[in-house]
């Protein structure tokens, strides 16, 4: 059965399929622990899933996602378990071998929303709003040997993620990297932008970047 992205929910799109060939470069068996954070339509945790974990968290704030997630998993017949909730607060107290997150990271005007349209991908004025918390609460999260997959975009500086994620205590560095061109969303930021000096004139294509943190055995 072909199910759709409902309106309202991220549909996967290349960030989503950059993440998703980093996951599957990673060793799953079933008894792999797995949490999707910011899950969406659930693609990641359903990959994880579909490769066998047995164990598959997905966590995300919008409850259409959640339902979205929920459904999709039912229909499929795999074992993922959906909660909703902000970030890593539903999960606090449990341990994880491989954490997939792919955050809002869009430089916007203006603070970080919580709910409607652009949830998925509004992250305050340097991009970093979830992204500098996902780098405080995964390292505490993964077990001995765990890894952190994180996907974002070149303009809200990959740096300062591996800087952040190897001064938790992760062996940390850039997965990959693809260059990929504005889509809807950085062609209507685009002028902000540029008038920030976030990108030069006249550009239109972006880095999309995986930063892979490995917490140590
Ligand atoms: C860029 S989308 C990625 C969706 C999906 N993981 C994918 O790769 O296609 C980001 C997702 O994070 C969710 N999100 C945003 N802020 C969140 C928060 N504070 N806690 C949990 N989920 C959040 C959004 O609802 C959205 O589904």
């Amino acid at each position: 059965m072909v199910f759709k992205t409902p309106p309202g929910v991220y549909a996967p799109q290349d960030d989503t399929w950059l993440l998703s060939e980093a996951l599957l470069r990673e060793d799953i068996t079933a008894g792999t622990a797995v949490l999707d954070v910011g899950t969406g339509s659930g693609a990641l945790a359903l990959a994880a899933a579909g490769r066998g974990a047995a164990q598959v968290t997905a966590v995300d704030v919008s409850p259409l996602a959640v339902g979205a997630t929920w459904l999709r998993a039912r229909l499929k017949g795999l074992p993922v378990r959906v909660l909703q909730g902000d970030l890593l607060t539903p999960v606090a107290d449990r341990g994880f071998d491989l954490i997939v997150a792919n955050p809002p990271y869009v430089p916007v005007a203006g603070r970080r929303i919580r709910r409607g349209r652009g949830v998925a991908w509004r992250a305050g004025g340097d991009g970093r709003a979830v992204v500098d918390r996902i780098c405080r609460d995964a390292p505490p999260l993964l077990r001995p040997g765990g890894v952190l997959l994180l996907v974002h975009s070149g303009l809200c500086g990959p740096d300062r993620t591996v800087e952040r994620l190897a001064a938790a205590g992760l062996r940390t560095a850039v997965a990959d990297r693809r260059t990929i061109p504005f889509g809807p969303v950085l062609r209507e930021q685009a002028p902000w932008l540029e008038a920030h000096g976030l990108i030069a004139p006249g550009e239109t294509k972006e880095e999309l970047v995986v930063i892979r943190a490995e917490r140590q055995l």
